[in-house]
């Protein structure tokens, strides 16, 4: 629906997350949303917004903390409005059942502040040479692969079908 306000809020510490967030945003704006993106580091001020998508990478079972302070923060904006958020994790390059169930399990720390209408979860990026000194010694002890498996039609895809979901409160 044309004219529709919607916020694509993201952490990342590495990028992959902005740029699954950015993509997001150009899906919703293909179909005639008004869109802004930002990191959630950076948002004083949802109101006003019809509706708002909120992704996180994953660190060690868990959203970013400050993705999670922000939906703290805005709990009583979020009751007002659409709520769609996703979750990138590295073990989703390989999508299990144990995988995905570990992937949503990320997201437990948000469950009492915000009712997601719809939860994403997207295989990420890791390139080891990116990464901070401790960073590197948490992968190197988890023996991970590294490379980049961000499907970038299986993400289009979840954003084409917010356009429901988004949708303001009757
Ligand atoms: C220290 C560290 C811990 C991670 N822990 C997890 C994890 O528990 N589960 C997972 O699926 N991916 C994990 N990852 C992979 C990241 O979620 C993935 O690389 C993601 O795309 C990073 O997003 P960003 O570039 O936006 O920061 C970890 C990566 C690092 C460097």
């Amino acid at each position: 629906m044309a004219g529709r306000k919607i916020l694509v809020a993201y952490a990342s510490r590495y990028g992959s997350t902005r740029e699954i967030a950015e993509a997001i945003a150009e899906v919703l704006r293909e179909r005639d949303m008004e869109v802004d993106v930002a990191n959630v580091v950076e948002i004083s001020r949802i109101a006003g917004y019809d509706g708002i998508v909120i992704g996180s990478p994953i660190y060690m079972g868990k959203w970013l903390v400050e993705a999670v302070d922000f939906v703290k923060l805005f709990q009583s904006d979020l009751h007002k409005m659409a709520v769609a958020v996703f979750a990138v994790g590295f073990s989703m390059r390989d999508p299990t059942p144990d995988n995905r169930r570990n992937a949503v399990a990320a997201i437990q720390a948000i469950r009492p502040y915000v009712h997601p209408l719809d939860v994403g979860i997207f295989a990420g990026r890791l390139v080891l040479s990116e990464l901070s000194v401790p960073d590197r010694q948490i992968v190197a002890m988890s023996a991970s692969a590294e490379g980049d498996f961000r499907d970038w039609d299986e993400i289009a895809s979840w954003a084409g079908e917010l356009e429901t979901i988004l949708s303001p409160p009757a």
